[in-house]
């Protein structure tokens, strides 16, 4: 029998966890012949090579070097890399993961060869078009052939947009997969004692959203107040490169790295990060499955947005929306003991690759 060849679209940080445990267990298989595509959207080794280092993937099957530029620089990059090897070594399935720009691309790519495509993580909404990850969900859901949720809300968004009942599969939510496969790994990781840090007695940021990082005024304010709140309790702060670059170009790093209970570093490894953020007293973040892993972890998360495509971390989980306005207040209660205990949604439970593989088994002719 010949093996279904399936790519797996890799790109950027979030997507990394989202392709490994999938790759993993269509590695199992006998049926099928999974491929990684790495389409080089984050590059630097931190932003990339430590993950597949973290997560056991093995070297990309396709690297197609795109890099960073403007929406349309980037997502046309990715089309025309991804469109000459779908050519020359045509594949069965694609699979994508996430909203990021890669995503769209290779699906649009591939559609129009008429290869089928699957999205992993489809359905989720924010309703911000304002949000290029917004615009890319709903390409990308509106030309794939199955779309795989991580929760009722998503199944519902895609059934009030029209989308066939019968290709909306409900998987769960494929990161928790990630984190139960490496939790030995997390647990004893050595982060915590190298930083010095107390068990539960600090908390971790992140930040890379343009609305947060891109304007002057918005994002010093919102370094000062993370400074102030460092004086409450020791905050930890791994910078992503565009908030990087946004803090060099806007003179802002002096004033971080002055205050002494901010510590600024680089963009950490899955496992690291993971074990920071599990033995952490709270997350200020405005990532999307940062939101999620916290839900799970029940840690208090507290998400500087204005909405997000995930509201089963509100209604269900440990998260809250909050602004630069609230954010001490809200630091000030997780403190005080005052916060919502979180309950983990359905099909959250490390098992989301193995109901992945079995609905594509039922898509392929035996
Ligand atoms: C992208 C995704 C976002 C995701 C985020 C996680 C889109 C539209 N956005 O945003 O959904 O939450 O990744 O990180 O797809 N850079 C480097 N090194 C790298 C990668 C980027 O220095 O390895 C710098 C470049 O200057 C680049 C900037 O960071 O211009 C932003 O990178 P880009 O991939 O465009 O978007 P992110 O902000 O990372």
């Amino acid at each position: 029998m010949r093996r279904v060849k399936i790519h797996l679209i890799a790109a950027a940080r979030p997507n990394f966890m989202k392709v490994a445990p999938l790759y993993h267990a269509l590695k199992g298989e006998k049926w099928c012949c999974p491929m990684i595509v790495h389409t080089g959207q984050h590059y630097d080794p931190e932003m990339s090579d430590s993950f597949f280092a973290d997560l056991n993937l093995p070297q990309p099957d396709f690297s197609l070097e795109v890099g960073s530029g403007t929406h349309a620089e980037q997502t046309a990059g990715v089309m025309v890399a991804y469109e000459k090897v779908c050519l020359t070594q045509r594949t069965d399935w694609v699979i994508v993961v996430g909203d990021v720009n890669s995503t769209m691309a290779c699906a649009i790519t591939a559609k129009k060869l008429c290869i089928p495509v699957a999205h992993l993580e489809a359905g989720l909404r924010s309703r911000d078009m304002s949000m290029p990850e917004e615009i890319n969900r709903l390409v990308t859901d509106a030309i794939s052939d199955i779309l795989w949720t991580p929760s009722p809300d998503a199944d519902e968004n895609l059934l009030k947009e029209g989308v066939a009942p019968g290709k909306i599969v409900r998987v769960g939510n494929i990161m928790i997969d990630s984190y139960e496969i490496m939790r030995e790994q997390i647990e004893a990781d050595p982060i915590i004692e190298t930083l010095k840090l107390p068990h539960h007695g600090y908390g971790v940021i992140t930040l890379h959203r343009p609305v947060n990082v891109d304007d002057e005024n918005t994002l010093k304010s919102l370094i000062n107040v993370l400074i102030e709140a460092s004086k409450i309790m020791p905050l930890i702060f791994p910078v992503h490169p565009r908030t990087r670059h946004s803090m060099e170009k806007y003179k802002l790093l002096d004033a971080v790295n002055d205050a002494t209970g901010l510590y600024v570093g680089e963009p950490m490894g899955y496992i690291s990060f993971m074990c920071l953020v599990s033995k952490s007293k709270f997350v200020i973040s405005d990532s999307g499955g940062i939101q999620e892993e916290t839900t799970y972890l029940n840690i208090p998360c507290l998400t500087l947005r204005s909405n997000t495509e995930r509201p089963i971390t509100l209604t269900h989980g440990t998260n809250k929306l909050v602004d630069q306005h609230t954010l001490l207040d809200n630091i000030d209660n997780i403190i005080k003991g005052k916060w919502k205990h979180g309950a983990r949604p359905d099909f959250w439970d490390g098992h989301t690759a193995s109901r992945v593989v079995k609905s594509l088994r039922m898509m392929v002719p035996k």
